[in-house]
């Protein structure tokens, strides 16, 4: 929050200097539906600048007066906007009577239009209208993971990337169903259950599209004249690939078509929504373009005028983005003391000398974030007309976007990358005329490292990294577990991740990004029952054994949930933000 006054003053100079044009937009229209005008939002005839925070399992929390405690919480800090979940698929009928939408098997679909159906999704709108609280609702996921799921490739990575210490373990079946984001369904489950083979068959196959449309027409259909829905978004993260592999002629060209064609059918249905994407973000910098976006107003050439540049429109090309990051890394050199100019030390090793930078400093490469390998080009999808404003999300623990300087510490890299991440989306907002959101971000903490779970996956890969640790901090004082004590884990600190939250939203909010939207909310007091998403505390509980009759639990943390350590920090963080867009 300490960072708020500095750099709110310069978001009032960026924002005063950036929306000229569109402020002079006089709307007659006041309607109570959300809508927009150029690169911002509106509503009841006003300027809609919100902040939002992430709530997938509010479907599946037991009771409806948990469902207004949280609504009534999270609108007390006066967040606008919730982005939660609008489908729960499954392949049998949950004998537990847990909440579900839709069964999905054997190349049939039902909906489940009961209380613990769509009706939940009935009240989680109802009551977010009493709050004044908007809902994003997401239709379906890039991700379900299953352990019949080729996971090879990715328990490999895991591995690696925590350098063998900790030993993954295979699906957690202690975890309860709809606990993990990815554990609603989605793509996957019609790609499974209509006995396909690849992940991006869905966007193709005609028999999924319908199928898929079916869903969407009756959800959309139901809350037709509901202003509380912001908006329509057609899915979380969609790309060519899951962890049901992509076929390998999958192009971004084939996310797009989709998008188009989904979009196109809710819009025929729904005159009041926006619909948006849910997509990350990525691009395509040099695919060819389905739906090129018409620049608004041709650059103007007067570089003599102190406007800051990340204010001008300009195409996000591969060229650009190489020019803009040997200008940031040569000042960042700058800045070095001269004592580090010869090379860097991180994470206790050389990773960096002045041949080495000049090399990474003339490389070709965007990174994956812009070059196309993440299989969806966000800045196609922008283009395509019943596209209402874009999505991104930021999570440098699962993501890369952009390449890393070897002049700055790894924390450095991922505050600056998701700094550059989120002035060239809202570059993008100008380019398009259209608001662009960014609808997830997250950093996991070290306190959060043993809960993380991937979305790509079931496994949480650092569980046993902090037993570990805990065993061989509380016991005799060895060589050996002085030796690991001292290894670095997994995450940043809760001061590092408070710097990232209030320096991204910042930016966010001075760059034009009309939507900020935190990852995820966390709520105590939920009424809990075995085997629930809401599961007992287990804090006491090393024997699994319900010996202890406490009747409250906590929402779901998959790595991102702040509650515990951290939380005032961040929902402080969250109030100054809604206070520099209010
Ligand atoms: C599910 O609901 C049915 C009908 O209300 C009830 O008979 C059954 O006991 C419930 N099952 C569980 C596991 O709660
Ligand atoms: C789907 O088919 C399988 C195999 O024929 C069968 O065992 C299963 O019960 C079917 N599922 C549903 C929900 O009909
Ligand atoms: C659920 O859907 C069925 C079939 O469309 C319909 O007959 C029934 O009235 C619906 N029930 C509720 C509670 O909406
Ligand atoms: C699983 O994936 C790995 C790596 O991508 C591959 O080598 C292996 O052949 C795959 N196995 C199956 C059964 O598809
Ligand atoms: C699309 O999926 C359906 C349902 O599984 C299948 O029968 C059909 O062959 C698929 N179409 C193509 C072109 O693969
Ligand atoms: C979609 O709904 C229509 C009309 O209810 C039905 O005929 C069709 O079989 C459904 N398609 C799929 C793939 O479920
Ligand atoms: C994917 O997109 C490419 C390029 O537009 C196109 O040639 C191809 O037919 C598409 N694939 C499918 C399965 O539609
Ligand atoms: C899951 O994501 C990680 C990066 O976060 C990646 O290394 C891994 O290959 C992915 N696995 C699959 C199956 O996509
Ligand atoms: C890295 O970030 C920290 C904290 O934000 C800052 O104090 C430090 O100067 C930065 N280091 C470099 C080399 O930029
Ligand atoms: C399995 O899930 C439980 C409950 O969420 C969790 O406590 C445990 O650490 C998980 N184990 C692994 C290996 O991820
Ligand atoms: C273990 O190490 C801690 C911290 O270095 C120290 O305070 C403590 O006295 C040591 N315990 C034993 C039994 O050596
Ligand atoms: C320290 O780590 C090594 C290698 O991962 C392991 O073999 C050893 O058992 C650990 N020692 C303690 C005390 O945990």
């Amino acid at each position: 929050m300490k960072f708020f006054p500095v750099l709110l003053l310069v978001a009032c100079a960026l924002l005063a200097s950036a929306s000229t044009p569109t402020k002079t937009v006089k709307r007659t229209d006041s309607s109570q539906f959300v809508s927009t005008s150029g690169s911002k939002f509106m509503v009841n005839g006003s300027e809609f600048a919100w902040i939002g925070t992430n709530a997938y399992w509010l479907q599946a929390l037991n009771t409806e007066q948990d469902i207004i405690n949280t609504l009534s919480n999270i609108s007390a800090l006066g967040i606008t906007v919730v982005r939660t979940w609008a489908f729960n698929d499954v392949t049998a009928i949950p004998e537990d009577n847990g909440t579900w939408f839709q069964l999905i098997a054997n190349g049939t679909t039902t909906i489940n239009n009961g209380t613990n159906g769509l009706q939940k999704l009935d009240m989680i709108v109802k009551h977010a209208e009493a709050f004044g609280i908007y809902i994003i609702m997401t239709l379906t996921n890039n991700w379900n993971p299953l352990p019949t799921d080729n996971l090879t490739s990715s328990i490999a990575s895991l591995q690696s990337s925590i350098e063998s210490r900790a030993t993954v373990e295979t699906f957690n079946s202690t975890r309860p169903r709809n606990f993990l984001s990815n554990d609603y369904g989605g793509m996957d489950v019609y790609v499974r259950q209509f006995g396909l083979k690849t992940h991006d068959e869905f966007y193709t196959n005609q028999t999924l599209i319908d199928a898929f449309t079916n869903y969407t027409t009756q959800i959309v259909t139901r809350y037709v004249n509901s202003p509380s829905v912001l908006a329509w978004e057609l899915a979380n993260d969609p790309r060519c690939n899951s962890s049901v592999t992509a076929s390998p002629g999958c192009v971004p060209q084939n996310i797009t078509e989709w998008h188009s064609i989904v979009a196109k059918n809710i819009s025929a249905i729904d005159k009041n929504h926006l619909v948006s994407s849910g997509a990350q973000g990525f691009m395509c910098t040099d695919c060819p373009k389905l739906f090129p976006l018409k620049p608004t107003a041709p650059a103007q050439p007067s570089a003599r005028a102190a406007v800051d540049r990340r204010t001008v429109a300009k195409p996000i090309t591969k060229a650009r983005i190489i020019q803009e990051r040997n200008e940031q890394w040569k000042k960042n050199r700058a800045l070095l003391p001269k004592s580090e100019e010869a090379g860097v030390r991180v994470r206790g090793r050389w990773v960096s000398t002045p041949t080495r930078r000049q090399s990474d400093s003339t490389s070709q490469d965007v990174g994956s974030a812009f070059d196309g390998s993440q299989g969806v080009d966000s800045q196609d999808i922008l283009g395509i007309p019943e596209i209402g404003f874009g999505s991104f999300q930021l999570f440098p623990d699962q993501n890369s976007y952009g390449l890393d300087d070897p002049s700055l510490p790894a924390f450095n890299n991922t505050l600056q990358n998701g700094l550059n991440w989120i002035t060239t989306q809202g570059q993008l907002a100008t380019l398009a005329n259209k608001p662009v959101s960014l609808v997830g971000f997250g950093l996991v903490t070290q306190a959060n490292a043993p809960s993380f779970v991937p979305f790509n996956s079931t496994i949480a890969p650092f569980a046993n990294v902090s037993t570990t640790a805990t065993k061989s901090s509380t016991s005799s004082n060895t060589t050996a577990s002085t030796a690991n004590s001292t290894t670095q884990s997994f995450g940043v600190t809760d001061s590092q991740q408070a710097t990232a939250y209030s320096s991204w939203l910042n930016a966010g909010i001075s760059s034009g990004v009309s939507g900020l939207v935190q990852y995820q909310w966390s709520q105590g007091n939920l009424t809990a029952a075995a085997n629930t998403t809401i599961s007992t505390s287990t804090n006491d509980d090393t024997t699994g054994e319900s010996s202890n009759q406490n009747t409250t639990g906590e929402s779901p943390n998959d790595g991102y949930s702040i509650q515990g350590v951290g939380e005032d920090t961040v929902q402080s963080i969250l109030q100054g933000a809604v206070q520099s867009v209010g």
